[in-house]
């Protein structure tokens, strides 16, 4: 198939990002015959640069192809040939969805770093990432990792305390340039973890807020109660409450357990693109991602480092709170308050 020329240009400005030099060598990784069209992009768009290049891709297990359910577990399980090959790369580029596997993590150890790529064109395109997005995500990361306690509220009534500091701060900025980091293209966040039993007070999920498992902005309030680190209660008429409820229910008692906690900063993403988005074609990247949210989640924290591996992660983008770190005002409204880490457009 012929590789696009205008993606194959945008795949070079991305490896360029990813600072590929003529010395090392980029490893494409796909399954089945899913974007292919990608995999022949970033093959030309790294010998462009000179680098060495070459692809992997494996067969698509049958019940593979969705976003849903199938986090952790991966076609490449087992299969050393190729997990090897991907370690002997600098740089890999993850057209399969690696995210929290065991196989990820394996391979960044060594020192190779990762790129997932796994949206549609327009949003790659539209949300292509710059360093100066970096650096402002860079600046939160550090709000992040100096502060003792995090406090959000809203005027829908989200009042909540995280004690911070048991878990790292990790930085999506949709790029990597440094070994064994792993990013996903696009994205434009920061997030860390409170104490597993640090986290008290209430989130009310207000209408217009996404759980991001359903597709689904909220529409009439949710009322979640939390105490020592877990949803003790959850509240709410209509069918948002009715749908979390049931949906968490199916799980253990670890689905309650609060998740990781950030904040947005990528003001290109659109807070109403999921209302158009195919489901069937992307994670959703603009609501994780839109300037200004408080990306609050429930479920697992084995991506910081914990032992909670609960596969019922909710992430919640939430709209209009303001998040204050050791009293400092950070978020306010919606809204970034420290002119260091504003968006400049
Ligand atoms: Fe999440």
């Amino acid at each position: 198939m012929p590789a696009d020329a205008s993606m194959v240009e945008l795949f070079r400005r991305e490896l360029e990002l990813c600072r590929v030099t003529p010395e090392e060598t980029v490893a494409v990784l796909s399954d089945g015959e899913a974007r292919l069209d990608f995999a022949q992009a970033f093959l030309l768009a790294a010998q462009q640069l000179g680098a060495t290049a070459f692809q992997v891709t494996v067969p698509r297990p049958p019940q593979h192809g969705g976003f849903a359910g199938n986090f952790g577990q991966t076609p490449i399980a087992g299969n050393r040939s190729v997990i090897e090959a991907l370690k002997s790369a600098d740089l890999v580029i993850d057209l399969m969805l690696l995210l929290f596997s065991q196989e990820q993590n394996e391979i960044t150890a060594t020192g190779t770093r990762m790129l997932l790529v796994v949206e549609p064109i327009e949003v790659l395109t539209r949300l292509f990432p710059n360093e100066d997005l970096r650096r402002r995500v860079e600046v939160g990361e550090q709000l992040l990792g100096n502060a003792q306690e995090m406090h959000i509220t809203s005027p829908a009534g989200t009042d909540v305390t995280y004690r911070l500091g048991a878990f790292p701060v990790m930085t999506e900025y949709g790029y990597t340039d440094t070994p064994g980091r792993w990013d996903h293209w696009p994205s434009g966040f920061m997030f860390t973890g409170g104490h597993p039993d640090g986290v008290d007070g209430k989130v009310v999920l207000a209408p217009g807020d996404i759980v991001c498992a359903f597709r689904r902005y909220i529409q009439n309030p949710v009322e979640l109660t939390i105490e020592k680190g877990f949803v003790t209660d959850i509240q709410g008429d209509g069918l948002d409450a009715a749908l979390i409820r049931n949906y968490m229910a199916k799980f253990d008692e670890k689905a309650y357990a609060i998740s990781h906690i950030g904040w947005g900063l990528n003001e290109l993403a659109d807070w109403h693109h999921m209302a158009v988005a195919n489901p069937h074609q992307e994670l959703g990247m603009d609501a994780l991602s839109y300037y200004g949210n408080v990306l609050f989640s429930t479920g697992p924290n084995t991506e910081l480092g914990g032992d909670n591996d609960t596969p019922c992660h909710l992430d919640m983008p939430l709209r209009g709170c303001t998040l204050t770190l050791d009293g400092e005002v950070i978020i306010k409204d919606g809204d970034v308050v420290p002119p260091e880490m504003k968006a400049t457009a």
